[in-house]
């Protein structure tokens, strides 16, 4: 037993039902409830995510800590507070941000990510790295969504804090993220030993597209079958579940594509299709990636759709396809 770590938990735990206590029954709070209720967050989430908010004052957790006897400047290296510029002393490191909890596997509180009410940088404030958190082996929810996981063997990707919150009041309870950071190896391994499948449901925006592309051969490296959700427009699933509705985002889960089809519909946004050249260019791009499989079946269904989408005959595309093996060979 390490004995700062143990007062770190504490200090953590504290903090986080200060802060939701705060929201929830406090002045301080009202704002915040507003946006939080604006964004179409129910008590319900509140409580289940323990939600708390961060008052615009210098001291309140100082004040907090201090009456409870903890050391400030542990609490300083712990993340919770920060030093004072150019004086002695210390100030809250949050202010004025929406709280949310980051929990270990085993739900001990032990990091914050602060989120500014509206606009403004940055947009989440998040812990820094220390005895408790280490964010590249740290996944948001696990606590709460490991049952869910290991029953259905099956693990739901997000990009952020609220894709979670809004996937779980639709149902999904087997839902984590990372935190603002790309998935690492630690991470997929992880998922690996709780789960056979991954869904990734990134934000429907370009980034969102793109770090799939990253995510996915990490997730294959360790073993996992991956899927990948697409939502439409643009927009991130707590966006898309808002705006259409629980039963429209349920669709969407159960129409999750291969990463195949995943790569094919993200290479096809490059080109044109109308044009000769397009189609040229995207069927070199997709063949590559349909030479690659291994299974005859698969090559033809992929190879199919290609050449009802560019017009092509299935025999030239094919053979391109095989002429593509031979070399991969
Ligand atoms: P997004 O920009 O998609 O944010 O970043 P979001 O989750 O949809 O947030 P809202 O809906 O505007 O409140 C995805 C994730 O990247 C991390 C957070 O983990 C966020 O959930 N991030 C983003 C940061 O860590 N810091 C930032 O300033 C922005
Ligand atoms: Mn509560
Ligand atoms: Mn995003
Ligand atoms: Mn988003
Ligand atoms: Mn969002």
């Amino acid at each position: 037993r390490n004995p700062e770590k143990e007062r770190l938990l504490e200090a953590y735990e504290l903090s986080a039902k200060l802060y939701h206590f705060l929201l929830k029954n406090t002045e301080h709070g009202t704002e915040a409830m507003r946006y939080l209720r604006s964004r179409g967050m129910s008590d319900k989430m509140i409580d289940q995510f323990q939600i708390g908010y961060a008052p615009d004052r210098w001291d309140t957790l100082v004040q907090f800590l201090e009456k409870r006897s903890f050391d400030l400047k542990e609490m300083e290296k712990g993340g919770l507070l920060s030093a004072r510029h150019e004086q002695d002393g210390y100030l809250d490191r949050f202010r004025g941000r929406i709280m949310f909890p980051i929990h270990d596997r085993t739900g001990n509180v032990i990091a914050f990510a602060g989120r500014i009410l509206g606009e403004g940088q940055p947009k989440y404030l998040n812990s820094p790295e220390t005895l408790l958190f280490n964010k590249s082996r740290t996944l948001y929810n696990l606590h709460q969504s490991k049952a869910s996981i290991r029953k259905s063997r099956q693990l739901l990707l997000f990009e952020g804090y609220g894709d979670v919150i809004s996937a779980w009041e639709a149902g999904y309870h087997n839902g984590v993220a990372t935190m603002g950071t790309s998935l690492t190896e630690n991470q997929a391994a992880l998922m690996k030993s709780i789960a056979d499948e991954v869904v990734i449901v990134y934000d429907g925006d370009k980034a969102g597209m793109a770090a799939a592309m990253k995510v996915i051969p990490l997730l294959e490296g360790v073993g996992l079958r991956v899927k990948i959700a697409l939502m439409s427009d643009g927009l991130d699933p707590d966006e898309y579940i808002r705006k259409f509705g629980a039963e429209r985002f349920r669709h969407v889960m159960e129409t999750a594509v291969s990463t195949t089809k995943f790569k094919l519909i993200y290479l096809k946004k490059n080109h044109i299709l109308l044009e000769e050249d397009g189609k040229i260019a995207y069927a070199k791009d997709a063949l590559p990636i349909i030479a690659a499989l291994h299974s005859s079946t698969e090559r033809e269904v992929y190879l199919r759709e290609l050449s009802s989408e560019l017009n092509l005959s299935y025999e030239s595309l094919k053979q391109d396809c095989n002429l593509l093996r031979q070399s991969m060979q």
